[in-house]
């Protein structure tokens, strides 16, 4: 047979190939997998043969709940990432070092991999992903950024013909919700943080969440495709909404702007720029229109120009739906070809250049309390307009006896000329307190 016949051949019979699914793990998101697999005539090849639990209780439980032969459940890692039957395994267990031994021994048993796990990928992406390149597997992850919304596909596949210029995301639902409700209600952030836990909505130990590593993680991994290199997680400047005061939200929003988290990735220049801090948005831009828990990314292409796509970030079956697709598009590659597709395939093993946030240029808002004395302006003036900054709004208000405070939002100026200017400022007799720096969206 010629190696084109051969080729048609083996084709014609992967076509009608089932595929054999591991799962490890089976909580929220694995429940809502097996609901959509379930229910969608599409995944008649796609068939979940084991499934790890924690324990034999959890699996008792799991098979009654979810009316499952119980002899699918394992406690044993090992029964699915050496079961020579399996073509794939769905990572939906969470946790970084232990979850990473799992996954480089299904790899090295040239299991292909669907994940949803941000933290993994972000921490020790490159150890997975030099093991995959190495055994001619594939990782598929769309479920491990903004939950239900497909990015990374339409990052890896559908804006592939362009240079990503910029990305801006809203992709921690919990500081997005949290931030939401401070504005609607009037509520501090640990008020409002409390109620969230009380409802269980907000974890038990927040965080990763508010302290922006979540964000963090998977501005990292945005950064990544958009650059085409590997970006270290720590490369990634981070900082969370806890100092965010209902003050700032009201201030914002009477100078026609929104607070949010966002991870900001800007790739017009040498270096890449990668960031999650709270930034004042314009409400013009469509993000400042994302309400509670939802998530939103808004990218620039090159070709395309602006697009937004908005959506639940978290939850069962959102989070499923997109474990669902990357299941679609793995089996579909896998039946025509015997490589991965190399639009989903990790070719890179170099790291980007990163900007440092000294040279980052932002606009910002600063709120300051000061003495009701004749030469404060002038004073904050002469230390703006000696650094080049220029004031493009000051407000004074609230004058109570002898106490005053004033809003200003200068124009871009670097990181490290802010960081000199407010030293010089917090030196100033006539200034009580630098009540609040917020980053403005250029
Ligand atoms: N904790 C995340 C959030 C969801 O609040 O968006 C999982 O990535």
């Amino acid at each position: 047979m010629s190696s084109q016949t051969q080729e048609k051949a083996e084709s014609a019979t992967n076509s009608t190939k089932k595929f054999k699914l591991g799962l490890l793990g089976c909580g929220t998101v694995g429940s809502g997998l097996l609901k959509i697999l379930a229910a969608n005539p599409r995944s008649q090849n796609l068939q979940v043969v084991k499934i790890l639990a924690r324990n034999d209780k959890r699996a008792d439980e799991l098979a009654t709940q979810l009316e499952l032969d119980r002899t699918i459940f394992t406690t044993d890692a090992s029964e699915i990432t050496s079961d020579p039957e399996l073509d794939i395994v769905v990572e939906l267990m969470g946790g970084v070092e232990h979850t990473k031994k799992i996954l480089l021994d299904a790899i090295n048993n040239k299991k292909n991999i669907v994940t949803a796990n941000k933290d993994l990928l972000a921490l020790e992406g490159e150890e997975l992903f030099e093991a995959a390149k190495e055994n001619g597997v594939s990782i598929y992850f769309e479920a491990a950024v903004a939950g239900g919304i497909p990015i990374i596909s339409t990052l890896k596949q559908s804006l592939s013909g362009n240079t990503i210029l910029q990305l801006q995301g809203i992709i921690n639902g919990t500081t997005n919700y949290i931030l939401d409700v401070m504005k609607k209600e009037g509520r501090s952030f640990n008020d409002v943080l409390k109620a969230a836990q009380d409802l269980g909505f907000a974890e038990s130990d927040p965080t990763n969440d508010v302290e922006g590593y979540d964000a963090a993680y998977k501005t990292a991994i945005l950064a990544s495709i958009i650059s085409g290199k590997r970006v270290n997680v720590k490369d990634v400047f981070c900082e969370g909404i806890a100092n965010i005061s209902s003050t700032d939200i009201q201030s914002a929003d009477k100078r026609g702007y929104e607070i949010k988290l966002l991870g900001i990735i800007k790739n017009d220049e040498e270096k890449l720029d990668a960031r999650v801090h709270p930034v004042f948005v314009p409400k013009t831009n469509p993000l400042s229109n994302v309400h509670m828990e939802n998530n939103a990314v808004l990218v620039e292409g090159d070709a395309v120009g602006m697009l937004t796509l908005i959506g639940k970030g978290a939850g069962s079956l959102p989070t499923a739906s997109s474990v669902y697709g990357d299941l679609m598009m793995l089996s579909s590659s896998l039946s025509s070809s015997s490589i991965p597709d190399q639009q989903f395939v990790c070719t890179h093993s170099d790291y980007a250049a990163m900007k440092d946030i000294n040279d980052v240029e932002n606009s910002f808002y600063i709120r300051v309390s000061m003495h009701d004395k004749v030469g404060v302006l002038k004073d904050l003036g002469d230390i703006t307009s000696s650094n080049g900054a220029n004031v493009k709004f000051i407000d004074q208000y609230n004058v109570q006896g002898q106490e005053a405070h004033a809003d200003f939002i200068i124009d871009p100026v670097k990181e490290s000329i802010m960081q000199k200017m407010l030293t010089d400022i917090r030196a100033l007799d006539t200034i009580k307190e630098v009540e609040s720096v917020i980053r403005v969206l250029n």
